[in-house]
């Protein structure tokens, strides 16, 4: 009897359905495993073969041929171990009820356990969307599966529980308990906060400002004047995090079996910190096992890249495209493979290499030369993608050693948060959130200027030679800038105070 029993695939972050066709015939026993499964699809065979003999279960006889459907897709990974098990049994005749119903995830242990799959969250969406009434998961993939409405969801921690469920009609499997998203955002603490930085208005105030509206930043300045410190404040005063946002991030951590989170979903704004050291494929995503990379895993989130001009020189061009596009395409053997890559690109670096270039307390040693051909390990191009360039002086032995209390992350929070929720009804049905991120259509349409605030603008690109990107990131910059201070137009204050963070602009024009 050939019998179809249904499971899922990923590719990037989207899953699609895959059916496992078994066909047992009468003959010699074999077991035969055909639709272009890898290695670790191959050895399920064993997997399979075991778990269902070690959970006391007949292993019928015959030749048993199964086909994962679509063929022409790559499939990865054990999660059809107990996809094909089911159809081994039911192609048997050993199964009561139909599994016409179902769908099932799961790799198996040799003694028939299930064990927890990466991926979990695009599979069930997958599900949803394609009106399966009832998945069967893994035990240990439970929490991952409490967001997700719109399938019955049952959890079983072996085989022969699910064996029992099918074939002797057992009321065995339970339900995940569904939880609301709203019930268990903002439980984040950090360590850092900004009220433990002393002075640093200016560069507070950037970062206030690169947090509600999403915009990149760099911070530059000499050595010990507290850029690491600064940048590290920032994930404290990010603005909550979406359900969808959370949803977008969770499939990416799941599928790069890095979701690490007691609920099972993310809630708060993704953080990375690749070391520089840190390879393109590493960055990027792919290799051979197609994972998602520190930059999408960074999506909807910061990628913070500490004295960047360490980093190799082609991997800080790999970023070019997703600062651009808000997604990266990995090549791989069969054909590319795309992952989302919509982050906040958080940098620091000193302005020349004894550091101290235009710092009030030290003089700097370096020659012109010298100078430029450091700030030419940072291409044109990235800078460009840049919003909001700052520097970063030293604070003063006055401004460190007073008692006077700083404002705490939580009141600049609030702040972003209000911003972000204008953002938010303003893009509502794009598929992006934040000012940043906005269309060259859009910012048409959101950032008109007055005369007046023309002819800032005209004056500023003239005086420091702007570019074209540059110009756009200005406008973008000054309506986040209205949008903290609730302004439904930009003003001349919120243009002024965008210039005034192109610190980069002026500092390449005085080399
Ligand atoms: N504004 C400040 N308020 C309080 N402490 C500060 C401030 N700035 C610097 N510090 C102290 O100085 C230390 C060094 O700062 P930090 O490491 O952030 O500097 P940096 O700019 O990243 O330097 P480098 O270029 O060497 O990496 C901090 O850990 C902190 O203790
Ligand atoms: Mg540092
Ligand atoms: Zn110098």
């Amino acid at each position: 009897m050939i019998t179809k029993v249904k499971s899922f695939g990923v590719v990037g972050v989207e899953g699609y359905v895959v059916s496992a066709e078994v066909d047992i015939a009468k003959g010699m026993p074999s077991y035969t495993l055909v639709g272009l499964p890898d290695t670790a699809v191959k050895e399920g065979k064993e997997r399979v073969h075991s778990a269902i003999r070690n959970s006391g279960i007949k292993f019928p006889l015959g030749r048993i041929v199964i086909n994962l459907a679509p063929a022409n897709t790559q499939k990865t990974g054990a999660i059809y171990d107990l996809a094909i098990a089911v159809g081994i049994l039911s192609s048997a005749g050993e199964l009561k009820k139909d599994t016409d119903d179902f769908a099932f995830i799961g790799e198996l242990g040799l003694n028939g356990e299930l064990k927890k799959v990466n991926g979990l969250l695009p599979m069930l969406i997958t599900a949803v969307q394609n009106k399966i009434p009832c998945v069967i998961i893994p035990k240990a993939n439970e929490h991952e599966a409490r967001f997700v409405s719109g399938v019955k969801i049952l959890t079983a921690k072996t085989l022969f529980e699910v064996y029992g469920y099918f074939a002797e009609n057992f009321n065995n499997l339970r339900e995940v308990e569904p939880l609301s998203f709203a019930e268990i955002k903002n439980e984040s603490h950090f360590d850092a906060d900004l009220k433990y930085v002393k002075g640093q208005y200016i560069a507070k105030r950037a970062l206030e400002v690169a947090a509600a509206g999403g915009h990149n930043i760099l911070l530059i300045g000499p050595p010990g004047s507290g850029k690491t410190m600064l940048a590290k404040c920032f994930p404290t005063i990010l603005p909550d995090l979406t359900f969808e946002e959370s949803i977008e991030c969770t499939k990416i951590h799941s599928i790069a079996g890095v979701l690490d989170s007691k609920f099972g979903i993310i809630t708060t704004r993704p953080f990375r910190t690749p070391h520089h050291t840190a390879s393109g494929p590493a960055l990027a995503g792919g290799g051979s096992n197609s994972k998602p990379g520190e930059i999408s895993l960074a999506h909807n989130g910061v990628l913070f890249l500490d004295e960047m001009p360490e980093y190799q020189r082609n991997c800080l061009e790999l970023l070019r495209q997703p600062l651009e596009d808000n997604r990266i395409v990995v090549s791989r053997a069969n054909g590319s493979i795309e992952y989302p890559a919509s982050f906040t690109l958080v940098a620091s670096m000193n302005p020349c290499p004894c550091g101290y270039y235009g710092s009030r307390a030290h003089k700097c040693t370096c020659n012109q030369t010298c100078i430029q051909k450091y700030m030419s390990r940072l291409s044109g191009p990235l800078l460009d993608r840049i919003d909001l360039h700052i520097e970063v002086d030293g604070v003063s032995y006055d401004d460190l050693s007073t008692t006077d209390l700083e404002e705490p992350s939580e009141n600049v929070r609030a702040r972003v948060n209000k911003a972000r929720t204008k953002q938010l009804e303003r893009f509502s049905g794009k598929d992006y959130y934040s000012n940043a991120k906005m269309s060259a259509k859009d910012v048409k349409e959101f950032c008109r200027l007055s005369p007046e605030c023309e002819q800032v603008l005209k004056s500023a690109f003239e005086r420091l030679k702007l570019s074209a990107r540059a110009y756009t990131r200005i406008l973008k910059v000054a309506r986040t800038i209205a949008d903290i201070d609730a302004s439904p137009e930009i003003k001349k204050s919120h243009i002024e105070e965008a210039i005034g963070y192109r610190a980069l602009d002026r500092l390449v024009n005085n080399h």
